[in-house]
């Protein structure tokens, strides 16, 4: 047994649906079944280098279950080892981990529950080289964290953009247009290929596969000749033209991933009207995949993993990520996750069932001549 009487809990990252039902299921597992107390550190590590931490109560984590975003507060801007800080009003970056360190003291904290992407495992690998003791919980609707099958908020996030494709289906057959939804995820292509198998999209782009754009407008005109008139692509924010560049929207050198993707979607529109001469509209989908009401799935995966987290604690386990493997709940070591991103593997099942049933993902035909990239874009590789 794990000499542990009070912990942390924080959630990092971009928000997510179903953070609220881990920390009900941290607060209640640790309270009603080991006796402990459970600390709330707001805004990710924020609140620990600004020392907010508060104690959280069963009427502070009731009725969350099915609540969007999370209680505690969220920030995609700090990592403690690199805060930035404003200098003759420059930023510049400072290690404030000696600070956050001594909240942890003060606060009498004996392990910490750190529930984030890649972003927040490598900020909590910081704590684990000082020391502390941190038991990670994968989150993030882009599903690309390595040593588990599956993040929670994914599911929401793909239930939330197949509604989006189902709808601009109808528009699209009633117009006669091609309709692209643009779909987050990072450099991985999770959201949209899963979204775009249940929507049964004709294509699909994905990071990991480079589009080639004359293929793309040759499917719409061969649907055209074959009686339909209206095709439905789904789009991932990564994805990229053979031999060019993902359009990036933004780069903020103050924050620990810097790039901010988007914009690919409208870029393809306006390729394919001009190729084909068949009207067509983009809809990006955005923050409405992270927000609202986590589904069924997110809610139980939320649970266990939350539970489990605290199981593991009191195991006397050290440093671990609570994964999904197979249809097992387990842990691995925590720094398997941190900066590093789980993509699509080109040859994934769920790609080979898509392309026989006729999803093209846009690469050319075989042994065709490509054409150079026609995107152009300030891209940067997203750091680590
Ligand atoms: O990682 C989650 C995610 O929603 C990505 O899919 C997206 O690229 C990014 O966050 C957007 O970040 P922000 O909320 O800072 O705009």
């Amino acid at each position: 047994m794990a000499d542990i009487r009070r912990i942390g809990v924080l959630t990092g990252g971009g928000d997510c649906p179903g953070l609220n039902a881990v920390i009900r299921a941290v607060t209640k597992s640790a309270m009603f079944g080991h006796d402990l107390e459970v600390w709330g550190i707001e805004d990710a590590f924020l609140g620990l280098v600004q020392n907010r931490i508060r104690p959280l109560t069963n009427t502070d984590v009731s009725n969350i279950l099915t609540l969007g975003g999370t209680i505690l507060g969220t920030s995609n801007r700090c990592n403690p080892a690199e805060y930035f800080v404003e200098v003759n009003g420059e930023p510049q970056k400072r290690d404030v981990t000696d600070r956050c360190l001594e909240h942890i003291a003060h606060a009498n904290l004996d392990a910490l529950v750190v529930i984030g992407g890649d972003g927040t495992m490598s900020g909590a690998a910081n704590f684990v080289r000082h020391g502390i003791n941190c038991i990670g919980v994968p989150k993030t609707i882009d599903n690309d964290l390595e040593g588990t099958d599956v993040t929670f908020g994914f599911a929401t996030a793909c239930a939330v953009a197949t509604e989006a494709l189902d709808r601009v289906h109808t528009s699209a057959a009633s117009h006669h247009r091609a309709m692209i939804v643009e779909v987050m995820g990072r450099n991985a292509g999770w959201i949209a290929l899963h979204a775009g198998v249940a929507s049964g999209a004709d294509v699909i782009l994905l990071p990991e596969i480079p589009y080639d754009i004359q293929a793309i407008a040759d499917f719409v005109t061969e649907r055209s000749r074959h009686g339909k008139r209206f095709t439905i692509l789904c789009v991932s924010e990564g994805a990229k033209p053979l031999g060019g560049r993902q359009v990036v929207q933004e780069i903020d050198p103050t924050v620990p991933d810097p790039v901010r993707l988007g914009g690919v979607g409208n870029v393809i529109a306006e390729q394919i009207e001009q190729r084909t001469g068949v009207e067509t509209r983009c809809t990006v989908l955005g923050h409405v995949q992270r927000g609202g009401t986590p589904c069924p799935a997110d809610r139980i995966l939320g649970t266990q993993f939350g539970h489990a987290a605290i199981e593991a604690l009191m195991a006397g386990k050290r440093d671990r990520l609570i994964v999904m493997q197979g249809l097992t709940v387990t842990d691995v070591d925590i720094l398997r996750a941190a900066d590093t991103q789980r993509t699509v593997p080109v040859d994934h099942p769920l790609v080979r069932a898509a392309r026989a049933v006729g999803t093209s993902f846009g690469d050319p035909p075989p042994h065709a001549a490509t054409e150079t990239a026609d995107v152009e874009s300030d891209y940067r590789t997203v750091p680590g």
